[in-house]
């Protein structure tokens, strides 16, 4: 199993959570958090901007971070999905990163690894 940490723009958390649900049904934890990419860029609209000094001024954007948990075989599709899903072209498209999960737990089940996640959508 492989957790997936997907930051990236607010606006795109819709298209992401139709993606989840029309083809990996996988669950997802979702956050809004402020952060930070590379700071190479000046003037560009996600991290970096001149004050009035000419300094860098580095300043936190607010983006959504979407935590999934998947079966090892969704990776690389989800990877290529969200990258899709989620491009503009622009800076701030956001990151992936991917970790590998040692065990899950359904609580009301006791269900164990691959059978706790979710495959389903169901009440
Ligand atoms: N190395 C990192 N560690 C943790 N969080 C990161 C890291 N890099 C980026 N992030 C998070 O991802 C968000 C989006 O990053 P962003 O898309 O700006 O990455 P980038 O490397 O600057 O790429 P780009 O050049 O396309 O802007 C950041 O605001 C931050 O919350
Ligand atoms: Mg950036």
């Amino acid at each position: 199993m492989k957790r997936l940490i997907i930051v990236t723009r607010k606006e795109k958390l819709d298209d992401i959570k139709n993606l989840f649900r029309d083809k990996y049904f996988c669950g997802m934890t979702v956050s809004d958090v402020v952060g930070i990419g590379n700071q190479s860029d000046y003037m560009d609209d996600e991290g970096v901007r001149l004050d009035k000094k000419g300094n860098i001024d580095v300043h936190l954007i607010s983006k959504v971070r979407i935590e999934t948990v998947v079966m090892d075989d969704q990776v690389e599709p989800l990877i290529e999905d969200v990258c899709e899903t989620a491009y503009t072209g622009r800076y701030g498209d956001g990151k992936i990163f991917v970790e590998d999960v040692i065990d899950a737990v359904r609580i009301r089940t006791r269900e164990r690894g691959e059978d706790a996640l979710s495959t389903a959508y169901r009440h």
